[in-house]
């Protein structure tokens, strides 16, 4: 079997979490500090390898396609000002030897359909698919984690993670047996369970690496009650014929599809930022401090002595 050198990109959804700033532009556009998500998606595919990057995209996505295409006219400015570094970092964005394709979702009938959408440019080949909302932090990269456990068990992946039950309505949520150090065996897997109906409290976060015999499950599923396909019971479907596993992955995932997960992806990816990590790691402890002070004298911390915020202590 060959090895991954293909993704699917998935980015033809529309955004209502984080409307009205998705109105116009695409939720994967939204920067963490001055990277936009699909951005990170791409380096952690192409810190996994992959050379081939199939954006499946839609109606309103055409500035991912710029983003990841030569801007000349920015290219010249930045020239004409001496700021050659820029120069190489808007080149650096695309790297010479991986290649984008486009290819339309024309109507937003679910993943496992977008997925389908990439049939043919994927051929009959494994391949990964990454979801650019969910912001995979690792090192080595999630992805390549992942190809690693492939390339060994020569079985699909899932990435997953231990979540709080009441997660469970956001997930596809798997059962299954330990096998290896974070590799579990699947045994069925669940699209979005109620916690009541979750078997097992571990949850697919937004990386998968899939044998191409997923496309044969995805085309005989019928759509959901929602008129949707779903990548979830395809590959339940697959696990009846073939082993799936699943990998508790090394690293931190940003729900950045949530405002709550995408400020705490800004806050820490801030504090290690060459250019912010001092600054705002000092506005931060004065903003905590000042927040503490502000708590006690509400009278939340009454039984608390009075924090000493930064700067006041003698
Ligand atoms: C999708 C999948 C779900 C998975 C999740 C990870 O759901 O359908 O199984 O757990 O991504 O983020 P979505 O977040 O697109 O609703």
């Amino acid at each position: 079997m060959l090895g991954v050198r293909k993704a699917v990109f998935p980015v033809a959804g529309i955004d209502t979490s984080f409307l009205p700033a998705t109105k116009a532009s695409p939720k994967e556009m939204l920067p963490v500090i001055d990277k936009p998500l699909i951005q990170y998606a791409v380096e952690e595919a192409i810190g996994a390898g992959i050379t081939e990057l199939i954006f499946v995209t839609g109606r309103g996505k055409r500035v991912i396609e710029d983003h990841f295409d030569r801007s000349y006219e920015v290219e010249h400015v930045l020239r004409a000002r001496g700021r050659q570094n820029l120069v190489e970092l808007v080149q650096s964005i695309k790297p010479a030897n991986v290649e984008c394709v486009y290819v339309r979702q024309a109507e937003p009938l679910g993943l496992g359909h977008a997925v389908l959408c990439a049939e043919k440019l994927i051929g009959d080949e494994p391949f990964a698919v990454v979801l650019a909302d969910d912001l995979l932090d690792g090192k080595p990269p999630v992805l390549a984690q992942m190809v690693h456990i492939f390339s060994h068990y020569d079985s699909s992946v899932l990435a997953v993670e231990e979540f709080e039950s009441w997660e469970s309505t956001s997930h596809g949520v798997i059962d299954g047996r330990h096998w290896d150090e974070r590799v579990i065996s699947v045994s069925r897997i669940i699209e979005k369970p109620t916690p009541e109906l979750a078997p097992s409290s571990f949850g697919v976060a937004g990386r998968y690496v899939l044998m191409p015999s997923i496309f044969h499950h995805l085309r005989a599923l019928k759509p959901d009650a929602n008129g949707e396909i779903e990548l979830t019971p395809a590959i339940h479907s697959m696990r009846e014929e073939e082993q799936v596993l699943a990998y508790e992955f090394v690293g931190k995932r940003y729900d950045c599809g949530t405002k709550l997960g995408y400020v705490q992806a800004t806050v820490d990816f801030a504090l290690r930022h060459a250019e912010l990590q001092e600054t705002f790691d000092a506005w931060l402890r004065e903003r905590m401090g000042a927040a503490q002070l502000d708590a006690w004298a509400a009278g939340s911390m009454l039984s608390q002595p009075a924090p000493v915020a930064p700067g006041l202590a003698h």
